[in-house]
């Protein structure tokens, strides 16, 4: 067995220089204050606690004395308030961190400041306390979405920060998004390169190791997220120091497997190294034992030995395994779990009796006169090659998913199987990778160990190539006046986004239909399919504007043909405003009365004279069939009226 230690482990810069910070002022000092634990990491808070440097909760608690504030940092008010009250303030906060909080309180007041980040975490809510607007803390997309679309509909905008130990892949993924679906949101990449190098590194070894160990702090929370990034791969076990370490550690890994070691930002070198070596002890006591085992077997072995390759032909096929000649005197079997990768399948799936196939030995038991072989070791070797070209061409491949694993699923390809994270899998957080077994999917394989027998692969990245392909065949056939049949996908108060395919669609509410609307919701709801045409389209921006209205239900070419100019009609006030009353003539219709044109009297106050929902007769004086709009006047009735009764006179 390997033991190896990622190159990235242990103190980072920040770090490193808070903690010398700290030693050489209690040192001066005798006695020194840290705001909260300098780091989460209690082997290394006891031995500074010997020093002398103590934890204050509160700036208050430090009053007098001298007070580091640690690598995290904190909000302006508290470094205001320390400044005050301590008779020396250390600034130990990581330059890094330093850098976030200058970005944050240069944005204007009527900006918005989004941190992808845990909003519990000190530093996240150090840096909200430097920002002079509105900032929130997102760990999900969706919160994201929320801030960010409530920030369009108000027209600010936005700029997102990162959290210096936020996940890259997370990052990266939900900044894709933003680019896509908004415009006025400037992204600045804070993820520390301490915590990404060791991320990457912690990751590179997850692939290739069967165990990690991840020391570290328990509340640190990049030591927890390098855990969870190792854990996707292999097991992962996060240990604080050496001495939660046992033989049992070893179960489930081979001779030739290998252990990764990494550790957070935290965590002192000496105890990485204090792991390395309990490991090295480990391992030594397990391969004395396992080597006598060995040569107990050998002994026993005389004519077919482990691993060899050999022909072997079915000669009964049974519920769990599959019995066949060797042409010895052995009998041997394949139990089923060795027929095949796919924990679904029936032995009558895998082979038939008469069947020559290809296996390897797993065991020989000459005193009882039998063999167990195994036929998917075969069918992976072979299977791998096939990948490797698959993958050497780009082509995307297929395979079933036959189990949810700790951190993925199992897909079986080519009888090998294949490792999908479940961060390729595409489904979200929320959602269960359970329910993708059994299903056929495509994947594109993104990682290949020969050596481990190892394949890692993506379906996010085969469903991406495909959506990538689809959209670009939408924005190239793309045509004004098109129809689409979509899903409601979303209700804002200024429209609706409706699903017609690759892309979403922005229908406004004064595009939902010819009537007067309060609220997009009023008229549809999340799930309706709904008929839209393509007004306009922008595919730099990759913006299209939708109108639900049917054009041969256009209400005005039915006001046109039955209204003319001078006609008196009955209308029903629906609006009021400064400048005059809006009455419905026909649904979908409405006219304007002017103030100047409501009565032959002078009018003042509008609401004094109509008010919604009456009902009044007025003449029209205009129709402007370039803009839809038709003028009322109920004064040019009375006037008339006051005309013809002059005249009788
Ligand atoms: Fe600074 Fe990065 Fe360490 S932000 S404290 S160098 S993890």
């Amino acid at each position: 067995m390997l033991i190896e230690t990622a190159d990235k482990a242990g103190f980072c810069f920040g770090v490193e220089r808070a903690i010398k910070l700290t030693e050489q002022t209690a040192d001066e000092y005798g006695e020194v204050y840290t705001l909260g634990p300098l780091i989460h990491n209690k082997i290394v808070t006891d031995s500074l606690e010997k020093r002398g440097v103590r934890i204050a909760d509160s700036v208050e608690q430090a009053a007098g004395k001298p007070l580091i504030i640690r690598s995290h940092g904190v909000g302006r008010n508290t470094e205001n308030r320390a400044a005050e009250v301590c008779s020396e303030l250390l600034d130990a906060t990581c330059p890094f961190v330093k850098r976030i909080h200058k970005i944050v309180s240069e944005q204007p007041e009527n900006s918005t400041v989004i941190i992808l980040g845990n909003g519990d975490h000190p530093e996240v809510q150090g840096i909200i306390g430097h920002a002079g607007c509105k900032a929130y803390a997102c760990m999900e997309f969706d919160e994201v979405r929320r801030v960010l679309d409530e920030c369009r509909a108000s027209g600010g905008n936005a700029v997102l920060v990162v959290q210096t130990t936020f996940d890259r892949s997370r990052f990266l993924e939900y900044s894709e998004k933003i680019r896509e679906e908004y415009c006025c949101v400037k992204i600045y990449d804070t993820i520390c390169n301490a915590t990404s190098e060791r991320q990457k590194n912690a990751e590179e070894l997850a692939m290739r190791a069967d165990l990690m160990l991840v020391v570290g702090g328990r509340h640190s929370s990049n030591t927890g997220k390098l855990a969870e990034i190792c854990s996707r791969y292999c097991r992962t076990v996060f240990i604080e120091s050496a001495s939660e370490l046992s033989p049992q550690i070893l179960e489930g890994l081979h001779s030739d497997s290998i252990i990764g070691i990494t550790a957070g930002a935290s965590t002192p070198a000496y105890t990485i190294k204090e792991v390395h070596f309990k490991m090295s002890e480990i391992i030594t006591n397990n391969e004395n034992e396992e080597s006598f085992a060995a040569l107990f077997e050998q002994s026993e072995s005389k004519r077919l030995y482990n691993g060899a390759k050999v022909k072997a032909t079915v000669v009964s096929v049974k519920p769990n395994e599959a019995v066949v000649e060797l042409g010895t005197k052995h009998t041997g079997y394949i139990p089923l779990e060795e027929l095949t990768n796919d924990p679904n399948a029936s032995v009558s799936d895998v082979v038939s009796v008469g069947d020559v196939i290809d296996a390897i030995v797993t065991k020989v038991d000459d005193s009882q006169g039998v063999v167990f072989l195994s036929k998917k070791r075969v069918d992976s070797a072979l299977g791998m090659e096939k990948i490797a070209a698959s993958k050497e061409a780009n082509e995307t491949l297929e395979g079933v998913v036959t189990q949810a694993v700790k951190g993925g699923v199992i897909v079986v390809t080519n009888g090998t199987r294949v490792f999908i994270p479940a961060s390729q899998t595409g489904v979200p957080r929320s959602g269960k990778l359970e329910d993708l077994v059994k299903k056929t999917v495509q994947f594109k394989v993104i990682e290949i160990n020969e050596q481990r027998n190892r394949v890692v692969g993506s379906i996010r990245q085969a469903t991406r190539e495909v959506r990538d392909a689809e959209r670009a065949k939408f924005w190239e056939s793309i045509e004004v006046g098109q129809k689409f049949e979509g899903e409601v996908r979303s209700i804002e108060d200024y429209g609706v986004f409706v699903d017609i395919g690759p892309v979403d669609g922005l229908v406004r509410t004064s595009e939902l239909t010819w009537n007067r609307v309060g609220h997009p919701k009023d008229i549809v709801k999340e799930g309706d399919k709904i008929t839209v045409i393509v007004k306009s389209f922008d595919p730099e921006k990759k913006r299209v504007s939708l109108s639900a209205k049917d054009p041969d239900e256009n209400p005005w070419t039915k006001f046109v043909e039955e209204y003319q100019i001078g006609d008196v009609v009955k209308a029903t006030i629906v609006s009021i405003t400064e400048f005059g009353a809006f009455a419905q003539i026909i649904p979908g219709v409405d006219g304007l009365i002017h103030i100047s044109q409501i009565s032959t009297e002078r009018v003042t106050n509008i609401a004094n004279v109509l008010t919604v929902g009456q009902e009044v007769e007025a003449k029209i004086i205009d129709i402007d069939t370039e803009k839809n709009r038709v003028s009322l006047s109920i004064k040019a009735l009375m006037e008339e009226t006051a005309e013809s009764a002059e005249t009788e006179e």
